[in-house]
């Protein structure tokens, strides 16, 4: 018999409102690669939204849609949710993983990373990277013939961000006209949610220290993003205004992997921007916290606010998988072995 938390997690499971072109967008991204969320277009988003939604009611569906094919994800910094959840989410859909770890020698030091993309992809049908510059995943992709995914770098977390929108599109139904906050570091996962919440129409509004603002080119391309799509990208440097009516607030570390040597320096500066139960009294009543995890207990956000009844956390983390199995299926051209597309096609 199924759990009480599986039903509940089916009944949460809404698809994304708008009308949404998932073949269209499986015929375009055949190919390609994701390294930037700006890489996809507003329907692309709303589609791998829509068939993660999908994928995640209906796994059966789609077991044996990417039957044989092999991914390789080459990681230059530690992992939990990201290796685990492109592992299952391949072996779930009949493909196979294979681990490289370059966790002690950067890629490109042993030999150019144009050569490795010119040897793996003669192996494996797609490349997933995890990478320390954005620099190495955009090089990979500009040498190798078969798809190349960001992973994380220290730019952009675009898969992350992907996830995180599905789970607010399950949690309120749809996401368009939201009031999105995040509150840290403004780095890379501040980056992919910036650019997705653009794609989707979310108001977003980003709190950081003075020193730790976004990047001027995303924020100059989610504000040419939001006019498109009628919503607004706000930036401060005062996280209890930016709090003020958010139906979500999210925070990521305040030292992200690469900066540890800048944490003693950096904890009493992000120290005004943790996420607390008064910051979460200043949010709308049914607001959500979220975080990217892992997190710093008691850093960034306080227990009571990350075990508590407001935290969609673990749903996030859940999330990452049934997201990126929708990504994976539309760049290796999947949907062409799945029936209920077959008809459509
Ligand atoms: N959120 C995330 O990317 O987690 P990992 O670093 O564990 O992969
Ligand atoms: N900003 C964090 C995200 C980890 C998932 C980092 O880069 O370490």
């Amino acid at each position: 018999m199924a759990s009480k938390a599986f039903l509940e997690k089916q009944e949460r499971a809404i698809p994304v409102q708008q009308d949404v072109d998932i073949l269209s967008a499986a015929a375009r991204l055949a190919g390609e690669d994701l390294c930037s969320i700006a890489d996809l277009s507003s329907g692309e988003v709303r589609a791998i939204l829509k068939l993660g939604h999908d994928i995640k009611v209906n796994p059966r569906e789609y077991r044996h849609a990417l039957d044989a094919k092999q991914m390789v994800l080459m990681f230059e910094k530690a992992s939990l949710r990201t290796r685990l959840s492109f592992e299952t989410g391949i072996n779930t859909l009949g493909g196979n993983a294979v681990f490289f770890d370059h966790t002690n020698s950067p890629l490109g030091e042993r030999e150019s990373i144009a050569d490795v993309a010119r040897n793996v992809e003669r192996w494996v049908d797609i490349i997933v990277l995890r990478t320390y510059a954005h620099d190495t995943i955009t090089e990979m992709a500009a040498n190798s013939r078969v798809p190349v995914v960001n992973a994380l770098s220290d730019f952009e977390h675009p898969c992350q961000a992907l996830a995180d929108f599905m789970t607010l599109d399950e949690h309120f139904g749809n996401v368009a006209g939201l009031n999105f906050t995040y509150v840290g570091d403004g780095n890379n996962v501040c980056h992919s949610l910036m650019l997705t919440g653009a794609q989707l129409g979310v108001n977003v509004t980003v709190a950081t220290p003075r020193g730790y603002s976004p990047d001027i080119e995303i924020v100059t391309r989610s504000r040419e993003i939001c006019e498109e799509n009628k919503c607004r990208l706000t930036l401060v440097q005062d996280p209890q205004a930016a709090a003020e009516g958010a139906d979500a607030i999210y925070t990521d570390v305040c030292v992200s992997m690469g900066y540890e040597h800048e944490s003693t320096k950096r904890a009493p500066i992000f120290r005004p921007f943790q996420v607390n139960e008064a910051l979460m009294q200043r949010a709308s009543g049914n607001a959500v916290f979220m975080h990217c995890l892992p997190a710093r207990r008691n850093a960034e956000v306080t227990d009571a606010v990350l075990d508590g009844p407001q935290s969609i956390v673990f749903d996030q983390a859940e999330n990452r998988m049934h997201a990126q199995k929708a990504l994976l299926l539309l760049l290796l051209g999947g949907l062409a072995n799945v029936a209920s597309f077959q008809s459509k096609g």
